[in-house]
């Protein structure tokens, strides 16, 4: 979508807040069209690197790099962010909340709706337009407020722990369909999560945060085979082996926050 393929990259960034670091010299790279997923324990900044990157919030230090952009203006035009809670407007169907990021790209609201609407189908919300969040499920919501991140156009995701307050059969299921629309249309995104098999599935590599501050403990890289379910991967010995080394690497990072990255 960009003309300048390269990506998402941090060097050395560090955001405090009152004196305090969130984040703290963190280094990471995205290439284009991959996913990288960001796990850690609550309250070790995965929100705060995301706004970070979305150019909705500045480092204190470093510079964060969105497809050749820098400045926080023009990374914020190429990110799309879905924040940590869905905020799904209540008074509005489904449809109409899926349509809102076209109408903020300045679409009317008719052409906007008239765009989203074939999506329902292929995100599992066939015959769910014309309901108002409260009267979809958890799921739903979630796929809903994806929808309108997924549809601004925008060539980055940045996704906040989007299937936290899903219950675990309903997650396993957001997961799946997830990754399967990401592997039939490939975006650059960085996923946050205290989900470890989230992680894992939905990552092509996970960052590991320590918490306190944030600081990259150990970065994974995954290889998995594509066209399996999650089911069937989740019981290949590379994932267990995965989740292993991901659990080693977080309990680590919460006994010891200080360890250098450039150590590991
Ligand atoms: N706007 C803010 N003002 C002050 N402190 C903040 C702000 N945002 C986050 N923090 C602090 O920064 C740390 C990281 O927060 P956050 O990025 O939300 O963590 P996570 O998303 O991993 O749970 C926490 O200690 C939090 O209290
Ligand atoms: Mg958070």
């Amino acid at each position: 979508m960009s003309g300048e393929d390269q990506g998402i990259r941090l060097v050395g960034v560090t955001r405090r807040y009152g004196g305090v670091a969130a984040v703290e010299r963190v280094d990471l790279a995205v290439p284009p069209g991959r996913r990288l997923a960001v796990v850690g324990p609550s309250g070790c900044g995965k929100s705060t690197l995301l706004g970070l990157i979305s150019g909705l919030d500045e480092p204190d230090e470093g510079v964060i790099d969105v497809l050749g952009a820098t400045g926080p203006a023009a990374r914020l035009a190429r990110c799309a962010l879905m924040p940590q809670r869905d905020l799904l407007l209540p008074w509005r169907s489904a449809l109409a909340n899926a349509a809102v990021s076209l109408e903020n790209r300045g679409m009317s609201r008719r052409a906007a709706r008239a765009a989203v609407r074939p999506l329902f189908a292929r995100f599992g919300l066939a015959g769910a337009e014309d309901f108002l969040p409260r009267q979809l499920s958890g799921g739903m919501r979630q796929r809903v407020a994806f929808l309108r991140t997924f549809v601004a156009g925008k060539e980055v995701l940045l996704l906040d722990e989007p299937f936290g307050a899903l219950d675990a059969i309903t997650r396993a299921e957001a997961q799946e369909w997830l990754r399967a629309t990401l592997e039939a249309e490939p975006r650059t995104v960085v996923l946050v999560t205290h989900d470890v098999e989230e992680a894992l599935l939905l990552g092509h590599e996970v960052v590991v945060l320590a918490a306190r501050p944030g600081r990259v403990a150990a970065r994974v890289a995954v290889d998995l085979p594509a066209a399996r379910s999650r089911r069937e991967l989740l019981a290949t010995a590379e994932f267990v082996g995965l989740r292993d080394e991901v659990l080693a690497a977080l309990e680590q990072g919460s006994s010891a926050p200080s360890v250098e990255p450039e150590r590991l």
